[in-house]
């Protein structure tokens, strides 16, 4: 099978032929028909994570896809040859990742099925943003009229995450630029701060001067950077990062909640979110979709920024092109 990999830690992802793996006692393998992209991929294969998990090169990359059960091992019950599948994958002890042909998954793993209407490549860009926007969300505690600032709300997490507080009845400042703005609010955004014009955290001073209930921090990378941002809260407010740049015994001395979230895509919230996007309530943008041999290309220019939404790679190109955002038109 051909699979995107890097032989160590740093090193350049590369297409490469690799046997196809066979399921084991409780695994089912999948064919993948989309692959989603989230800058965890790229953190990972940098070494984010070296120090706390053993990992197997070579490391097919990525976590986030889409497909079908090709085969299932000795005692897998949950699933069966052709259900539609989608989740997480990563698997570093193992070597594996969603950015190949096939991968395998354990059946009580990070997976749920996936409704008759949804399409892979939607799918496969649910898992990592949707599900972090979901739990971020509830996490924050908002209540109905409460304000809530989304610090990145332009790229993938951001943009599940303003329709989930929005829903809840949330006044959602959503950090954009201009071109991204009509999007932004029609997925519900109250107002969009350009956070290009001006410091952010100046822009909702000057608004919201009484302080703001909650932030949901996509962007600051440390805790040393954030206090800023911790500052536009009111007392009893929340502060939630997914980048561990909150330190909660500081922000608790002035009553600010601080939380640190690492997103836990259970099968049941994997299926509520499909089900949410399979009618339109979740909507996600996809960016771009590309072929598995591009996919090093691709990823160059995806950490380089400027998300707009989600990249989807997509291994079995010709295979895949019926089931291409045909089935919802959510975009
Ligand atoms: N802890 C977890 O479980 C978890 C899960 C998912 C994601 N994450 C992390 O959360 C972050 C967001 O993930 P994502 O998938 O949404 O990334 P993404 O799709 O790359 O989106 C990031 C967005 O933030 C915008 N941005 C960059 N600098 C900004 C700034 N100073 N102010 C406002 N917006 C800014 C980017 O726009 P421009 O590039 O145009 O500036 C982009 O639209 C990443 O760091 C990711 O690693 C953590």
């Amino acid at each position: 099978m051909k699979a995107v990999v890097v032989t160590e830690f740093g090193a350049q992802p590369e297409l490469v032929d690799l046997p196809t793996p066979e399921p084991g006692p409780g695994e089912i393998l999948v064919r993948i028909h989309a692959a989603g992209v989230n800058p965890f991929d790229w953190k990972v294969t940098d070494g984010a994570l070296k120090d706390s998990v053993q990992h197997a090169f070579p490391l097919v990359m990525g976590s986030d896809g889409a497909g079908v059960v090709e085969k299932t091992g000795p005692g897998v019950t949950r699933f069966r040859p052709g259900d539609r599948v989608y989740g997480q994958f990563m698997r570093l002890p193992q070597g594996q990742g969603s950015y190949a042909e096939y991968t395998l998954a354990e059946q009580d793993g990070k997976i749920a099925l996936i409704p008759d209407t949804l399409s892979y490549t939607l799918a496969a860009a649910l898992p990592t943003a949707g599900v972090t926007a979901y739990q971020a969300v509830q996490a924050a505690h908002l209540e109905h009229g409460h304000t809530l600032l989304i610090n990145g709300a332009s790229g993938g997490v951001g943009q599940s995450a303003i329709q989930f507080a929005a829903r809840f009845g949330a006044r959602v400042l959503a950090t954009g630029t201009p071109d991204l703005a009509d999007h932004l609010r029609e997925l519900g955004a109250h107002t969009v701060i350009d956070f290009t014009q001006a410091p952010t955290h100046e822009q909702v001073t000057a608004a919201h001067p009484e302080g703001i209930d909650a932030v949901i921090d996509l962007v600051t990378p440390t805790a040393g950077d954030i206090d800023p941002i911790a500052g536009l809260l009111r007392t009893g407010g929340t502060l939630l990062s997914t980048n561990h740049a909150t330190d909660p015994d500081t922000l608790a001395i002035r009553g600010v909640r601080g939380i640190n979230l690492a997103n836990n895509p259970t099968a049941e919230t994997l299926t509520t979110l499909a089900e949410l996007a399979a009618i339109g309530e979740l909507r996600v943008r996809i960016d771009t979709e590309v072929p598995l041999a591009d996919a090093p290309a691709t990823i160059a220019k995806t950490r380089a920024g400027h998300a707009t939404g989600k990249t989807v790679v997509i291994p079995l190109w010709e295979a895949a092109k019926t089931n291409r955002l045909d089935a919802t038109g959510i975009r």
